[in-house]
């Protein structure tokens, strides 16, 4: 192995950055020459490449976002858009490539690793929906950023004796909303994986508003449906004047907190030994405190589930 591509795909996250240059580093530390592929597979299929140096991943690891730019492509799944990537690749000499980023940028890695090229996927998403990993790289970055607004949103439903209703990113996976409902103190969690009624959330509002609440928190991921419409109707059933606030893309930028800056960099690293041991397919986790590679396919495969303790323990906390 001789040179190596890295590249970050799909929606960007806090982390993106320390990952990028962990490879970077340890691809130049081990005599690999590195280059970085920008804007994600549609840089890749439009041969948008630089070489990296030591220098080019300077200062870099406190920052948000990826120097690299990140894009979803269509084009990587069609037919014509592959074989275009597949043809920079081989132009280029590119032997391994790195590829960072969530679920869907997994299986554009899976892709590669099925037409032979050596690649390797880490988890680069805010959601902490892949189910190989206990956390990707900037969920808690992520999660920190939602308790700010939590704070702060709480001052003024504390004011206003109001119901706050802040809806999180996270696609199909609640983790997000439970994590930070649970370090926020929130009254309720509403995630996509666990049924939920708004008359059993309203009975809860209405029996804390007796016992003298005079407000609450409801976390709510987004994967769960229109949140405008739950806000109205939690409104309406309850009584209490309801307000809600969409968090949006806040949630993915910021820098990097420690967790996520050492899983990066220790990820990053294990990408490129596994490179130069020959290893052609593998995603990389954090299983404990333990990083440790699986089998692409494999990996794609297994079902994420919420950890229904913590989602148990939210509940009889916010009694
Ligand atoms: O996958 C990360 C994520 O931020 C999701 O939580 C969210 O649903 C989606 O990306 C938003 O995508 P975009 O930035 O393309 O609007």
């Amino acid at each position: 192995m001789k040179k190596i591509g890295v590249l970050t795909s799909g929606g960007d996250s806090p982390g993106m950055n320390a990952a990028v240059r962990a490879v970077v580093r340890a691809g130049i530390y081990n005599g690999l020459e590195v280059v970085g592929i920008k804007r994600g597979y549609a840089g890749l299929i439009n041969g948008e490449i630089q070489n990296m140096d030591l220098s080019s991943v300077a200062d870099i690891i406190h920052r948000g976002g990826t120097i690299l730019r990140s894009a979803r492509c269509l084009e990587m799944k069609e037919d014509e858009g592959f074989k275009k990537a597949l043809n920079v690749i081989d132009i280029f000499g590119i032997e391994g490539i790195v590829v960072i980023g969530g679920d869907g940028s997994m299986r554009g890695a899976e892709k590669l690793s099925k037409a032979g090229i050596a690649t390797m996927g880490l988890p680069g998403t805010i959601d902490n929906d892949l189910a190989y990993t206990d956390y990707t790289i900037g969920f808690k970055t992520a999660v920190n950023t939602v308790l700010g607004a939590i704070s702060n949103i709480r001052d003024t439903s504390a004011s206003h004796d109001r119901v706050s209703i802040i809806e999180v990113m996270g696609r199909h996976c609640g983790d997000i909303a439970l994590y930070s409902g649970i370090a926020g103190g929130a009254e309720s969690i509403i995630v996509p994986e666990v049924e939920f009624s708004v008359e059993e959330i309203c009975k809860r509002l209405i029996q804390s508003k007796n016992r003298g609440k005079r407000h609450s928190i409801i976390m709510l991921a987004e994967g769960i449906g229109n949140a405008y419409d739950i806000t109205k109707e939690i409104q309406e059933k309850s009584g209490l004047e309801a307000r809600l606030t969409t968090l949006g893309h806040l949630q993915r930028g910021g820098s990097p907190v420690a967790y996520d800056r050492i899983l990066a960099s220790r990820m990053g690293e294990r990408a490129v030994k596994l490179l130069m041991e020959g290893k052609k397919s593998r995603a990389i986790g954090i299983t404990g405190t333990d990083i440790r590679d699986h089998d692409i396919s494999e990996a794609l495969s297994m079902k994420k589930e919420i950890n229904m303790e913590l989602y148990e323990l939210a509940k009889v906390l916010s009694i």
